[in-house]
């Protein structure tokens, strides 16, 4: 019987049994592989789709109306230019697109295989110490990050420490970040610096040299 992947010639040895029970037979593993991968990677799509509805928030779910300055082609591709950034500081007033454009380059990254997390800053410092291990955990290994409003943290030295361990961790592991936030960093330090004045210098500088900064207008 022929190896069941179409393009390939082999004849396979088959049992009495096997073509009774009408078996797919390949010829080795690679073809087994092959046959199947179109469907895997349907899959993985369907997958990726369903992590972005669950991690995205619908108002950023509508179509666009074009009112964004930064397009969501704009953000995805801007870390890919980067190079050796691997953070992208999104800046800009209120209500001006930057969650949704985060939301959507996202989305990029989810369809080509990472795993996302979000971390809302201002839901984050709200958590009870006792679940910092885990947000920690979720967060410094996931393939991309997106930070939301990074300025709308209340800054204590517990929860700086908790945003120091994981930016620190992503930084040097060279693992992609989204940040947004009203900002700039140099603002962002001296809201750290109020209540964790030792981690606002060493948050802020290890922004700064890994991010590429887009400002929304
Ligand atoms: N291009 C767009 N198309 C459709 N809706 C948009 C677009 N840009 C922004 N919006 C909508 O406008 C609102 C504000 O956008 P968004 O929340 O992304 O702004 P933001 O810059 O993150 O604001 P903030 O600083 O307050 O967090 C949202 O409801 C969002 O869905
Ligand atoms: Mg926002
Ligand atoms: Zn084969």
């Amino acid at each position: 019987m022929k190896c069941h992947r179409p393009s390939c010639p082999v004849t396979v040895e088959s049992p009495e049994t096997e073509r009774f029970l009408a078996l797919k037979l390949f010829c080795s593993d690679e073809c087994k592989r092959d046959f199947h991968a179109p469907k895997d990677r349907e899959d993985k799509i369907i997958a990726a789709r369903a992590r972005w509805e669950e991690l995205t928030p619908a108002v950023f779910k509508k179509p666009d109306d074009g009112r964004s300055p930064v397009a969501t082609a704009i953000v995805a591709d801007a870390l890919k230019v980067a190079g050796d950034k691997d953070l992208l500081y999104i800046v800009g007033p209120c209500r001006s697109g930057k969650s949704r454009s985060a939301y959507h380059a996202l989305k990029r990254f989810l369809m080509e295989g990472a795993s996302a997390e979000v971390g809302q800053i201002s839901d984050m410092s709200l958590a009870r110490y006792d679940e910092y291990a885990d947000i920690a955990d979720r967060l410094k290994h996931c393939g991309v990050l997106l930070l939301d409003d990074m300025d709308k943290g209340v800054y204590t030295e517990r929860f700086s420490q908790l945003i120091f361990s994981i930016l620190d961790w992503r930084i040097t592991h060279s693992l992609p970040t989204l940040v947004t936030a009203n900002v700039s960093i140099r603002i962002l330090e001296d809201y750290i610096s109020r209540n964790a004045p030792q981690f606002a210098k060493p948050i802020s500088s290890r922004i700064a040299e890994a991010s590429k900064v887009v400002e929304v207008k």
